[in-house]
């Protein structure tokens, strides 16, 4: 079966895809630098996977790290997760994010073809989309200048990896527009662990939960929504995940550009959230209304009939599911991997 490099492969969306690849017979290999993961992650996962995953620690920004790994092993194809991901932070270290997401990639991107590997899966955001004119979002619809550095950096990997696609006709690049992941894998062994204050919905639900924080905040209670909060389509990580064993199996040496949206298609208000959490709970989450956050789309969910028509991916887990694993990951760590 393929080898498949997985950078940033000890991060959130990165360990459970490396759970789903072995499952489905792929040999991953991680790279990764723990800017953002615990090396704890690593035992987790042989602990799903009944196996050690091979690992090189190393930052996707130096050339000889990366070309380590490819003159140690014959990589058939990278998934591309490493990079920083805070909206917020980027605005206020924009130099820090264009180094490691827009020059890492291309770094990545110079190793590959050095190397004559050409798929590359890059992890993308429905952020590119901006603040949609029409819902569900599909690939088609328009991309628009991002309001924070972080959603810049991913609009401008897409371009360079269709550009080097164009330049180098061979290439598969493979673009996945994630819209909001969430939830935990079943085991409850890996999930989400954010440092410090989560600046994402459903790890601070879970905190709260567990009594780690004393209330969620809802910001804003008058957008023009049927409860006047804010519209997400959150999908399971778990299902996540699949889709990039689904996207590997069908895009696997086929030359192009392959896009798709990666969601369930179905969007729920942050209010949605709260009350399926609390039916998981078995009591009402605490949670108050407070102001807009600043740079928040009102509405945004997929049409993710693509994926399913080209890729035969639909994703399955229900907001029930979604809600039940992240408790179970928290409860069971309740600091996270420091445990
Ligand atoms: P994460 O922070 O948990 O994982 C990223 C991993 O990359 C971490 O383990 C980190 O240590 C590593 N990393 C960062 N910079 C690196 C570098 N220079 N060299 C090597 N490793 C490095 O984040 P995640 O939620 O798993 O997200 C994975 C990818 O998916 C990111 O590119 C993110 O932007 C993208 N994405 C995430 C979301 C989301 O809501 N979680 C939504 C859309 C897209
Ligand atoms: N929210 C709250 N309280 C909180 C945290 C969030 O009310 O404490 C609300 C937000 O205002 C928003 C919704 O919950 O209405 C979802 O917010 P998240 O921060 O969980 O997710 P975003 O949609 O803002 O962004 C996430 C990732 C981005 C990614 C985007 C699309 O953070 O990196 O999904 O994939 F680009």
């Amino acid at each position: 079966m393929a080898t498949i490099l997985v950078t940033g492969g000890a991060g959130y969306i990165g360990s459970h895809t490396v759970v789903e690849l072995v499952k489905a017979g792929y040999d991953p290999i991680i790279f990764d630098n723990f800017s953002n993961a615990k090396p704890a992650v690593l035992d987790r996962i042989k602990q799903i996977c009944g196996r050690r995953v091979p690992f090189y620690a190393g930052d996707i920004r130096v050339y000889d790290q990366l070309a380590q790994v490819f003159a140690q092993n014959k990589i058939d194809g990278v998934i591309h997760f490493a990079g920083l991901k805070a909206v917020g932070e980027s605005v206020n270290k924009p130099l820090e994010y264009y180094d490691n997401n827009v020059n890492g990639s291309r770094v990545l991107l110079q190793v590959m073809r050095d190397y004559g590997c050409k798929n590359f899966i890059f992890s993308s955001s429905s952020t590119v989309y901006g603040e949609p004119d029409a819902l569900p979002l599909t690939e088609q619809s328009p991309i628009k200048r991002a309001n924070s550095p972080y959603g810049q950096t991913k609009i401008d990997i897409e371009y360079m990896a269709q550009e080097l696609q164009h330049a180098h006709p061979d290439f598969s690049v493979v673009l996945l527009r994630y819209f909001n992941p969430v939830g935990a894998h079943e085991s409850g062994l890996i999930g989400e662990d954010p440092q410090g204050i989560p600046n994402n919905l459903m790890p601070y639900i879970t905190q709260v939960a567990v009594g780690r924080r004393e209330c969620l905040s809802i910001f804003g209670n008058d957008y023009p929504t049927p409860d006047g909060t804010c519209i997400r389509d959150y999908i399971h990580v778990v299902d996540l995940a699949l889709g990039h064993v689904a996207a590997l199996n069908h895009c696997l040496d086929k030359a192009g550009v392959h896009i798709y949206n990666l969601g369930t298609g179905v969007g729920y208000s942050v209010s949605d959230m709260v009350k399926a959490f609390s039916k998981v709970l078995g009591h009402e989450l605490p949670h108050k209304f407070a102001p807009r956050r600043a740079g928040d789309v009102v509405a945004c969910y997929a049409d993710a009939s693509k994926a399913k028509n080209e890729l035969g991916w639909v994703a399955t887990h229900t907001l029930d599911d979604m809600c039940r694993d992240a408790y179970n990951w928290q409860k069971n760590n309740p600091n996270g991997y420091d445990d």
